[in-house]
């Protein structure tokens, strides 16, 4: 389970502990190297990679905590391993990134390797865990990477420390960029655009399961036969309830094959199923709504030309949502 919902609770706690330990946030400095477009990196990191989802903390409302925009500290917990946070991408340059050089930035979201770097004294491990969708990044073309750095740059330092994880050190291993990942039958410059998006939005992340392994379900990658064909159990604010990511192939009976463009379109940048039933989190539709038409519609040409995959997603044990 990667996302969950309890992080938000979990979310909450921690900036009870900011108010105690009296953090503040300052304006910095920000290091003037970059040279990439910063307008577009920005559609990259909130609507395209969603990096806010895991790198903002959320309140008890669920809504992303502004003072703590892209600092880190939400909390992953990960099965018989511990706990790992998200880290500040802030400009900071103690606890953020602030100090590290763009190429710094860029290794450590394409391989999952950051630079050696303190935490209040601690050495911060470098090798990053793959809920840290690196692996997927890895495919992020040299300019839109360097124009998310650019964008990066543009954030208000906010001096938080997130809580250090506890991930045995031997469970860290790098996971290397996705292999397989199949092109659409028709294998046009729009598919092509569309597996690039499905790619660095990381729909593959969580609508594939994890491959199977007897020692870490991290360590080696997703289940490329079931590639896209969902069963990733999410958390629920209701305890013990979870939802299920779709299959999202075009098998008629399991996965979308019957629905029409319009209806791909409108779940996942509206957030409304084939029924009009509204999809509940962690699917990140309101990030998407800011997707381009073209970028969306490369989408739908790619999940509609993947191999289908016959697989019947067990059924959610919690309700379906309000949409907001
Ligand atoms: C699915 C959740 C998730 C998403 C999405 C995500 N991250 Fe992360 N990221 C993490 C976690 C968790 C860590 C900490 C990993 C660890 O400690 O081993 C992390 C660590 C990092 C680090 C290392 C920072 C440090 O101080 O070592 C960088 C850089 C980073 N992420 C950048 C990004 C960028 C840029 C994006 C969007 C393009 C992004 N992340 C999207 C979960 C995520
Ligand atoms: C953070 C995890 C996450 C990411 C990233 C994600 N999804 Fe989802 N998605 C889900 C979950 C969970 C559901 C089930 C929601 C529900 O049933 O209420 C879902 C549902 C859907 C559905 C509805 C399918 C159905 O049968 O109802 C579609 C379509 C979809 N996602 C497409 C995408 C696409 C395309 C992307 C990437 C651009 C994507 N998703 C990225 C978690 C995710």
């Amino acid at each position: 389970m990667r996302r969950t919902l309890t992080s938000y609770a979990i979310a909450a706690c921690a900036v009870a502990l900011c108010a105690l330990a009296a953090c503040k946030s300052d304006s910095g400095t920000n290091p003037p190297t970059t040279t990439g477009d910063k307008t577009h990196g920005e559609y990259l990191v909130k609507n395209v990679a969603v990096c806010g989802d895991c790198h903002t903390q959320r309140g008890v409302t669920g809504l992303p905590i502004d003072s703590l925009n892209m600092a880190g500290g939400v909390a992953f917990s990960i099965p018989n391993l511990g706990t790992v946070y998200s880290r500040n991408l802030t400009s900071d340059s103690t606890h953020g990134i602030g100090a590290w050089t763009d190429q710094q930035i860029i290794t450590a979201f394409r391989t999952g390797i950051a630079p050696m770097h303190m935490h209040n004294g601690v050495a911060m491990d470098s090798v990053l865990f793959p809920v840290m969708p690196y692996w997927l990044y890895g495919y992020l073309t040299d300019s839109d990477a360097k124009d998310i750095v650019a964008y990066l740059r543009t954030l208000k330092a906010v001096s938080y420390d997130p809580p250090m994880d506890t991930i045995p050190a031997a469970a860290r291993v790098t996971w290397p960029k996705q292999a397989g990942i199949p092109d659409a039958t028709t294998n046009d410059a729009t598919t092509q655009r569309g597996k690039y998006l499905v790619t660095v939005a990381a729909c593959i992340d969580c609508h594939t399961i994890p491959a199977a392994t007897t020692t870490n379900p991290f360590a080696s990658g997703v289940n490329m036969s079931l590639f896209l064909a969902g069963g990733r159990p999410f958390e629920t604010i209701e305890p013990g309830k979870l939802i299920m990511s779709k299959n999202i192939t075009p098998d008629v009976a399991t996965g979308i094959g019957s629905w029409t463009s319009s209806q791909i379109d409108s779940a996942f940048a509206f957030g409304w199923d084939d029924q009009h039933r509204a999809l509940c989190p962690p699917m990140p539709w309101e990030a998407f709504n800011g997707m381009t038409s073209t970028d969306r519609a490369a989408i739908v040409a790619y999940l509609r030309g993947i191999p289908a995959v016959s697989n019947t997603v067990p059924e959610d044990t919690t309700l379906h949502c309000p949409h907001p």
